[in-house]
């Protein structure tokens, strides 16, 4: 038996086909284009979404040697915003993407009139641009004819996983998965449904919406001209979530976070919808056989994409992999703080407007300096997050971190994050955590995989850091830190 997992993510869609014991039998990816239409503004075409995946998930089987396919899993990329027509399937808009903040002033102007407390009861967000609802308001009214057409039932509305699957169905689904749905702002996450009084304060027909279901159910059959046969859907989650099933983070008080662009943190709480004090997101971890589990989640926006900088902006390293040996070699005697606020300050202090600072500087400081302060931004921001986590749920107390995603390749910066931790950090084995919980929920509902408790014993540690920072340093640098963080958001004005 064989999984096709498509994880059509925001700089790439890949497509990755396992065995039923979850192994890697073959991969592909393709990066495609960012479109930037304006400051703050990121679009991506839906038929690069589309061709992409399809192209990837046709090479991933081919490179596993062609088998059968005998279920589909699909992640992706949270809160983008697409809106089609139902008759022939056209996009009526280019898909706006989860970093845009074209709807930044008016989530301020819902701010201001008091609104963002009864949005935060309902979806367990907080009324920020990053989330789908104000797109889908922004595109029904800059496209011509859109609201009118959507309130008569003519458009369709959908996150990645949703459009994927009208496309990879030939139209016959409109369907998504609660941990989807829980990221547009308009689904009542306690019961387990979408709101009309958030669909009423955010201006968005109800007829728009897709059918909500399981994260492991049947979300309908694949053309048959696709992969030679219909194969069933059976496994949905936003990127984050199935990283944390992928994790194998199955018992309340178990944690993850991804290394990516940015960086995602999620604590399961169990049946137990925190209503966060410190301004971190609930949000649904996964949701099966009907019972939702939740999540803190803690989201920032710079993480991976510091090194990028480095790289691409001020060029002082050829490869991301060179940052780790270049950071080595930095003055123990010079503390630079680098802030990577590039655009703006996410979890906890969710500024938008907020941008980087680097602090300490002197003659000496040069390329290794900026490298390491760039790898100890990441573990200053992910404890910021993982303080709010535990000032808000004291049973994460003894939860051991779980990383994966491309930094946790570096050892210095995920030494550096169990220092400033004060507590272990956990590196598996398996660096596909992602695109194996999509592959895992497929294979549940398929009866091919194992439940939740079988499969999280065949989790394996590839390393685990212990922190080996004496306190008083750990303080100064957390001191050192917080100074910073609150210069960058004083620069705001
Ligand atoms: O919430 C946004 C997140 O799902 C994006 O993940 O890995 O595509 O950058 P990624």
């Amino acid at each position: 038996m064989t999984i096709l997992a498509i994880d059509q993510g925001t700089t790439s869609s890949r497509g990755i086909v396992f065995s039923d014991d979850l192994e890697v039998q073959g991969s592909a990816q393709q990066e495609f284009e960012q479109h930037f239409p304006q400051s703050g503004w990121v679009e991506h075409d839906p038929k690069d979404i589309w061709t992409t995946t399809a192209a990837t998930a046709r090479g991933a089987i081919e490179q596993a040697g062609a088998p059968r396919i005998d279920a589909i899993g699909i992640t992706n990329q949270r809160e983008t915003t697409l809106i089609w027509d139902r008759d022939n399937g056209r996009p009526i808009h280019n898909a706006i993407v989860w970093q845009d903040r074209r709807t930044a002033e008016a989530c301020a102007r819902m701010k201001a009139d008091g609104q963002e407390a009864q949005v935060t009861d309902v979806t367990g967000l907080l009324l920020d641009p990053y989330f789908s609802a104000t797109k889908i308001g922004w595109i029904l009214d800059q496209v011509e004819g859109a609201r009118e057409k959507a309130e008569a039932g003519k458009l369709a509305f959908g996150t990645v996983d949703s459009y994927l699957i009208w496309r990879l169905t030939g139209g016959r689904s409109h369907v998504t998965d609660a941990t989807n749905a829980a990221r547009t702002m308009l689904y009542d996450i306690r019961k387990g449904e979408w709101s009309e009084e958030m669909c009423r304060m955010f201006g968005v027909p109800m007829a728009l919406l897709p059918e909500v279901r399981d994260s492991a159910a049947e979300f309908g059959v694949t053309r048959a001209d696709l992969f030679g046969r219909e194969v069933p859907i059976l496994g949905v989650a936003g990127d984050q979530q199935a990283a944390t099933v992928g994790q194998a983070c199955f018992a309340p008080g178990m944690m993850k976070s991804t290394y990516g662009t940015g960086c995602f943190a999620l604590l399961n709480t169990g049946a137990d919808a925190v209503r966060s004090e410190h301004r971190l997101l609930t949000t649904i971890a996964y949701q099966l056989d009907g019972k939702p589990s939740y999540a803190l989640e803690g989201s920032i926006f710079i993480a991976g994409a510091v090194v990028q900088w480095l790289r691409d902006g001020l060029k002082i390293i050829r490869e991301a992999s060179e940052t780790a040996e270049l950071s080595r070699n930095a003055d123990d005697g010079q503390e630079i703080v680098m802030v990577p606020a590039f655009t703006g300050l996410g979890a906890p202090y969710w500024r938008p407007e907020a941008r980087g600072g680097v602090f300490g500087l002197t003659r000496n400081t040069g390329p290794a300096e900026f490298a390491r302060a760039a790898l100890r931004s990441v573990g200053f921001q992910t404890r910021d997050l993982l303080q709010a986590m535990r000032a808000d749920w004291p049973d994460a107390g003894d939860a051991v971190l779980r990383v994966d995603g491309g930094m946790t390749a570096s050892e210095p910066a995920m030494q550096f994050l169990a220092d400033i931790l004060g507590a272990p950090v956990d590196r598996p084995e398996n660096t596909e955590t992602t695109a194996q919980g999509a592959a895992w929920l497929a294979g549940y509902k398929a009866g091919i995989c194992p439940g939740p408790e079988e499969y999280a014993r065949a989790w394996r540690l590839d390393r685990r850091f212990e922190p080996q920072m004496d306190e008083a340093a750990r303080h100064r640098h957390i001191t050192g830190w917080t100074r910073a963080v609150e210069a960058v958001i004083a620069m705001t004005g």
